[in-house]
């Protein structure tokens, strides 16, 4: 799937956010190796903490489908940020464990600036399983 078709997925995945506290309404979209593609939003809480990202609920949205990070080829997201939106610590985190290393990731606003990464570059030294060894 060309990435424009990705960036237009994520931004459409906005419209679902849940999003009342902080106003700030982010959408995600995960492609997968089959042509899939899973839409994650942010879900706030009144009890802020509980509150849940857009990149996170997307790629959780792909595995309760079935697929695991080697099915996953592209992820996308999109927000009302001046620049490319980035996600945050603990989205780079989930992401470094569920995502493929160097596959892309697209960030994203709603004026249609992108910036091209990965999850290495987004979180080097990662914490992982190896860790725990
Ligand atoms: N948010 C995301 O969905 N993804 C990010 O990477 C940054 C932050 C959400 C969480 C919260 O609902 C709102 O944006 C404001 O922080």
């Amino acid at each position: 799937m060309p990435k424009k078709e990705l960036l237009i997925k994520a931004q459409e995945a906005r419209k679902l956010s849940y999003s009342p506290y902080s106003n700030f309404a982010v959408g995600a979209a995960v492609e997968t190796n089959d042509g899939q593609i899973f839409l994650g939003a942010n879900v706030e809480n009144s009890s802020y903490p509980l509150c849940m990202c857009a990149e996170r609920n997307a790629l959780y949205n792909a595995y309760m489908h079935g697929y695991k990070k080697e099915d996953l080829v592209g992820l996308a997201l999109c927000a009302d940020t001046d620049g490319p939106c980035s996600p945050c610590g603990a989205c780079r985190q989930v992401i470094s464990e569920l995502f493929p290393k160097t596959a892309p990731i697209y960030m994203s606003n709603i004026k249609g600036d992108v910036k091209e990464t990965n999850a290495e570059e987004l979180l080097p030294f990662a914490f992982s399983s190896e860790d725990l060894k």
